[in-house]
């Protein structure tokens, strides 16, 4: 697990009509929070005692405080609802520095496009581009745009002539996806199956892959299972060799090694256990690294091996 560091509560308010905002400050005397850049997320320790993901929703650039929006879900294993209904102002929470795997690439142009609670990483994203003066817009799909989070924020200047509030994609995809346009980056987040229809209806209008960036809340469904055949794995800096078994993960064989390994949501979708590939080709699983990345990089905790060995910059 990333190291975690605790924050104070400064506010714990309602957002919209299911969500909480927590405002999260450094303790008084402490070190000052670390710096972020807009997508980032961090990691929570939740009153349950599981961890979560958050992104991170305030701007970039105010670093008095992150801001976080949690979202209550009746299909939570209780972290998030832990965070809802029992975290109040002053409490102290752990959690881990920021850690950024859905950045804003360079483009003439920004189409953000979030569903439900998936609005969270592109509000830092709005702030800055706004800030740059930069070419962007936002559709922001929510069942009640009456009630959603941040609903008032969006309606008002400098962000409403930027911003189309749609209920469903059954009202249809934002306008922009059917004029595919080689200079604009779209940003897509929210649950699975609206990021599968938005991304396939993108491809299928003629936009190309690289240019759809996605952050997922839980991992993708893998057809694969850990229980595949076993390889080795070696780590450039010590020479060392580790098999990693059938059904057991890099980062497990590497830890039972002794080897020390950064882990956080152990399902391919954070990023924090990412390491440099020298050799050998991954079987990658998890939904952080580009195509262009997987050449040279693999996540430990969930992605395996295509040759029979692995070397990593260890
Ligand atoms: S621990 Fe999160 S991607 Fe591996």
């Amino acid at each position: 697990m990333s190291s975690l560091f605790p924050v104070l509560v400064e506010d714990a308010a309602p957002e919209g009509t299911d969500c909480v905002r927590l405002r999260l400050v450094a303790r008084p005397g402490g070190e000052g929070l670390p710096s972020f850049e807009p997508g980032a997320h961090v990691d929570v320790m939740t009153p349950s005692g599981l961890i979560r993901q958050y992104s991170l929703c305030g701007a970039a650039e105010d670093l008095s405080a992150y801001e976080l929006c949690i979202r209550r879900d009746a299909a939570s294993r209780g972290g998030s609802e832990s965070l809802c209904t029992q975290v109040s102002r002053g409490m102290e929470l752990l959690i881990s520095a920021p850690r950024n795997a859905f950045s804003l690439p360079d483009a003439q142009r920004y189409m953000l496009v979030g569903g439900g609670i998936g609005i969270t990483p592109l509000l830092s994203m709005m702030r800055r581009l706004q800030a740059n003066g930069a070419d962007w817009g936002l559709s922001y799909y929510t069942r009640e745009p009456d009630q959603a989070p941040f609903r008032d924020m969006l309606r008002a200047s400098p962000y409403r002539e930027h911003v189309r509030f749609s209920r469903s994609l059954k009202d249809g995809y934002p306008d922009f996806l059917e004029m595919p346009s080689p200079d604009t980056a779209i940003m897509l987040c929210g649950p699975d199956g609206f990021m599968d229809a938005v991304f396939s209806h993108a491809v299928a209008t003629g936009w190309r892959p690289e240019q759809i960036h996605t952050e997922y809340f839980r991992p993708t469904e893998s057809t694969h299972a850990l229980s595949d055949r076993p390889f080795e794995v070696v780590l450039a800096r010590s020479g060392q060799t580790v098999t990693v078994p059938a059904g057991q993960s890099i980062a497990s064989a590497l830890l039972a090694a002794g080897i020390d390994v950064d882990l956080s949501c152990e399902q391919g979708m954070c990023g924090a256990c990412i390491v440099p590939l020298l050799a050998g080709e991954g079987d990658h699983r998890d939904v952080v690294l580009t195509e262009e990345e997987q050449g040279s990089h693999i996540a430990l905790c969930c992605s395996r091996s295509r040759t029979p060995s692995l070397t990593l910059d260890l």
